[in-house]
């Protein structure tokens, strides 16, 4: 299936989350594909697995689970263009009996009860409210099956010094995205888990995660070199094109530097992963 072409104005009136499907970019996940192999095992993930990726973005983590576990995975998005290219990239993997995907809100989950065994969210759950979204979660799920996150999160303790930082890289982000971005601390979590009826929660967490060598590794998973030079190129032709890009792209570095490679404040964030059972 060819990329749909966009002129420079439409691209510019893209929301954060249809420009970077649009672009194709593949993940959104500093802890690479170690994370999501700790995150399977936390799910009990394992062939036939039904997995329902709430936030599935452009497919890149769903198609990893299906292939690696041969598990079936749904995978739902609010933005259609993540839509269009998560089929688009499980239809080049030959995947696409065992990962579809569909339109959906986390907040109004149209599946019906008991229907998963395993609910994840990869960098989703930070731009959610946990008390509204959960519940539906929990609902779709079998008893016996697992919600498991890998979320950036901020440490339960943040000195004075580097509070200022933590909190403009939340803000970067909100703007950005225009979603709320709340980085929650591994106590907050748990209580979140535990508030919406999981039990055997398992928290843990992963400071000074500099984005490059995690993504590094997933370079092949999800599309190989050319394809991301490709993308970098043609990301580079919007900018050249337009100031208002120039601008997005500016404030997208500035919260990537302030979150990930901040000497004072990458120490107290990180990306976290956290799973709990519905009993
Ligand atoms: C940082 S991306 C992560 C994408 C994907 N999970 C990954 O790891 O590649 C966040 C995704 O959450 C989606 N999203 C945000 N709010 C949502 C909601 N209420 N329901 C469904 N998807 C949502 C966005 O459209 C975006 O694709």
């Amino acid at each position: 299936m060819p990329k749909e072409h966009l002129s420079i104005e439409e691209i510019e009136d893209l929301g954060y989350y249809d420009f970077m499907g649009y672009m194709e970019v593949p993940f959104f996940n500093v802890g690479g594909a170690a994370s999501i192999d700790r995150l399977a095992e936390l799910c009990k993930i394992v062939e036939d697995t039904r997995v329902l990726n709430v936030g599935c973005g452009t497919g890149g983590n769903s198609c990893y689970l299906a292939n690696r576990y041969g598990c079936t995975v749904v995978g739902i998005d609010i933005a259609e263009h993540m839509i269009e290219h998560a089929r688009k990239r499980a239809e080049e993997l030959g995947l696409t009996d065992r990962a579809t995907f569909q339109v959906g809100d986390a907040y109004d989950l149209q599946f019906p009860d008991a229907s998963f065994d395993a609910v994840i969210t990869v960098f989703v759950s930070q731009f959610l409210d946990p008390g509204r979204a959960y519940p539906g979660f929990h609902r779709v799920l079998a008893p016996g099956g697992r919600l498991g996150i890998n979320e950036m999160y901020r440490a339960d303790e943040v000195p004075q010094e580097a509070l200022p930082r933590v909190q403009e890289g939340e803000e970067v982000f909100r703007e950005i995205t225009e979603l709320p971005f709340t980085l929650r601390s591994p106590t907050t979590w748990r209580e979140v888990f535990r508030a919406a009826g999981f039990t055997d929660i398992e928290v843990e967490e992963h400071t000074n995660v500099g984005q490059t060598s995690a993504s590094l590794g997933m370079v092949e998973e999800f599309g190989g070199w050319a394809k991301l030079a490709g993308t970098l190129w043609e990301m580079l032709v919007i900018a050249l094109k337009s100031s208002k890009m120039r601008q997005r792209f500016g404030k997208i570095s500035r919260g990537k530097r302030v979150l990930l490679r901040d000497k004072v404040a990458s120490k107290y964030i990180g990306y976290i992963l956290c799973a709990g059972r519905k009993p």
